[in-house]
């Protein structure tokens, strides 16, 4: 059974990457979504609350997980005996940091295999940060994210 990876902050995750889930499921049997703490990004919703939006947008799918992991993505991939990274491409600029993520990934697992999915074009314009921008200022996001998300981020923003 063929099975990748598709890491990521995920806060929140939004059309663009769910479409990039059933592009990587054209392709591989199973898809786990990683989601990775990401201290760094000081995201809104905790790992639990990630991992839970996603997990209920893919309840019905029994070829798609996800976890939360710490640590490098390169020994989450051999514990979850795959050597396939999935990545979303959305425009150019994407591809100076997804080139230097791979290659650092490459240098320190040599066998794995970043593999680059192109979303939509009505999605290649999209991130998580300017859904949580527009989420707080009460913007229209029913174009860019899942209703459980939408319903969240209200939540989250008292809306
Ligand atoms: N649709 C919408 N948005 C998308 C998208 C898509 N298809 N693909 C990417 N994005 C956006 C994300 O929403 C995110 O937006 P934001 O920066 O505004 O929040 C941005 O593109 C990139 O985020 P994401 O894909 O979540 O990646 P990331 O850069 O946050 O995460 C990790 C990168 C987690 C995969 C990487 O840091 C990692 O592997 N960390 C683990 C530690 C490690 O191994 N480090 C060494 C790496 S060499």
């Amino acid at each position: 059974m063929s099975k990748a990876l598709y890491p990521g902050t995920f806060d929140p995750v939004t059309l663009g990457h769910i479409d990039i889930v059933e592009r990587a499921l054209h392709l591989f049997d199973e898809v786990t979504i990683a989601i990775a703490t990401s201290e760094v990004k000081t995201p809104i919703f905790t790992l639990e609350e990630r991992i839970q939006h996603i997990q209920e947008i893919f309840k019905g799918n029994k070829r798609v997980r996800a976890i939360g992991f710490t640590g490098l993505v390169v020994d989450l991939a051999k514990e979850e005996g795959t050597n396939i990274l999935i990545r979303g491409l959305r425009a150019v600029s994407d591809f100076e940091y997804e080139f230097q993520l791979a290659n650092m990934n490459r240098a320190m697992s040599p066998d794995l295999e970043s593999v680059f999915l192109t979303p939509k074009a009505k999605f290649s314009f999209l991130s998580s940060t300017l859904v949580r921008e527009i989420a707080s200022m009460g913007g229209e996001l029913s174009s860019f994210v899942d209703p459980i998300v939408e319903k969240a981020l209200k939540e989250r923003f008292k809306l």
